[in-house]
């Protein structure tokens, strides 16, 4: 496996790892990775769509395999080596749609084991096409799966306002804040949730929308997620200095996102094009970090390793 790449600098001092854009098929890549080296990955592979998919300005993949089962028969590899280089804290995000989930979940319930499924997060968004033969298609499922009992979680990081019109009465606390509060019927007790502490969001997230077409963040690639959708997840499961892992990285969602949020990161595509894509989206938010951090904001990213793997790639099509 040879390597070839380019450094960029963003003017962090002191001794670091640079972050990782690799070119190339990622499983090669991800025998290469130690054991227990990375906190958080997310995979957004092809969704057995049989299609080529297209976005703007030219970008495309292929996702010509219509078969779940051969889908996941490809992922499993990757998946294993997945599970190897997590740490004992670490966690797994597979982001499917109603294709292939299920598949997915009885091949990950093997993989990880039953007790180390931890949600099954319902993505809903309204934007795209409808249908008058059934409802409309409006979301898609991310498989969480830890890599033991002690996986980190950090709720009161990702908390949301509560709703405003609920079930419960809206009273003064005794420290005279604003409570949501209910009282069960069987037992009598009372239940008090202080409003401005908001609340940790269910397994369905309706308040991230997707994408549109004239969305400021988009790149043109298609599929492309929203910087809130990973910055949730990587918020919710990682701290500052952690190693976030994306196999399937097309626009560089969530390189982008772990370096804005200061963790470490190793991203991979197959595509030159989605490499190309990450590359650029990555300097210009780390040339802006580097800038606020001139103006006393927190210290820029850590330097950018671009690589292209010379390995025959086997994607799904
Ligand atoms: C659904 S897209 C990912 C979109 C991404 N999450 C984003 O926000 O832009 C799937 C990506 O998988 C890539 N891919 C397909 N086969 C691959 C392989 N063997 N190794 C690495 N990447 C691959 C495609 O090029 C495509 O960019």
């Amino acid at each position: 496996m040879l390597n070839s790449g380019r450094m960029v600098h963003f003017g962090r001092a002191g001794e670091h790892t640079p972050d990782r854009l690799i070119h190339g098929d990622n499983l090669p890549l991800l025998a290469t990775l130690a054991d227990e080296s990375l906190d958080v990955v997310y995979v957004d592979p092809p969704f057995a769509t049989g299609s080529v998919r297209r976005g703007g300005g030219g970008h495309s993949y292929s996702d010509r395999s219509a078969d779940p089962e051969h889908l996941v028969d490809w992922l499993l590899p990757r998946l294993e080596h997945t599970r190897r280089v997590l740490t004992s804290t670490g966690s797994l995000f597979v982001h499917l749609d109603y294709r292939a989930t299920h598949y997915m979940k009885v091949a990950l319930d093997k993989l990880f084991g039953r007790s180390r499924f931890v949600n099954e997060i319902v993505w809903c968004y309204s934007v795209g096409g409808k249908s008058n033969r059934r409802f409309a298609r409006k979301h898609d499922t991310i498989l969480w799966y830890a890599r033991s009992a002690d996986y980190a979680f950090y709720p009161d990081a990702v908390r949301v306002p509560r709703k405003p019109k609920s079930h419960m009465r809206l009273v003064q606390g005794p420290d005279g804040e604003l409570v949501q509060e209910k009282t069960d019927r069987k037992t009598g007790k009372v239940y008090r949730y202080p409003v401005a502490r908001g609340k940790v969001p269910e397994d369905w997230w309706t308040d991230i929308e997707t994408l549109n077409r004239a969305d400021r963040e988009r790149t043109g690639w298609p599929t492309q997620k929203p910087e809130r959708l990973l910055e949730r997840i990587l918020v919710a499961t990682s701290t500052s200095g952690d190693v976030v892992g994306d196999w399937f990285c097309g626009s560089g969602t969530t390189a982008v996102v772990a370096q804005r949020l200061d963790r470490r990161f190793i991203a991979i595509d197959a595509e030159p094009d989605a490499v190309g894509c990450s590359a650029q989206r990555l300097e210009r938010s780390g040339r802006a970090l580097s800038e606020a951090a001139l103006a006393g904001g927190p210290p820029p990213p850590r330097d950018l390793y671009v690589e292209t793997l010379a390995v025959a790639s086997q994607r799904t099509g």
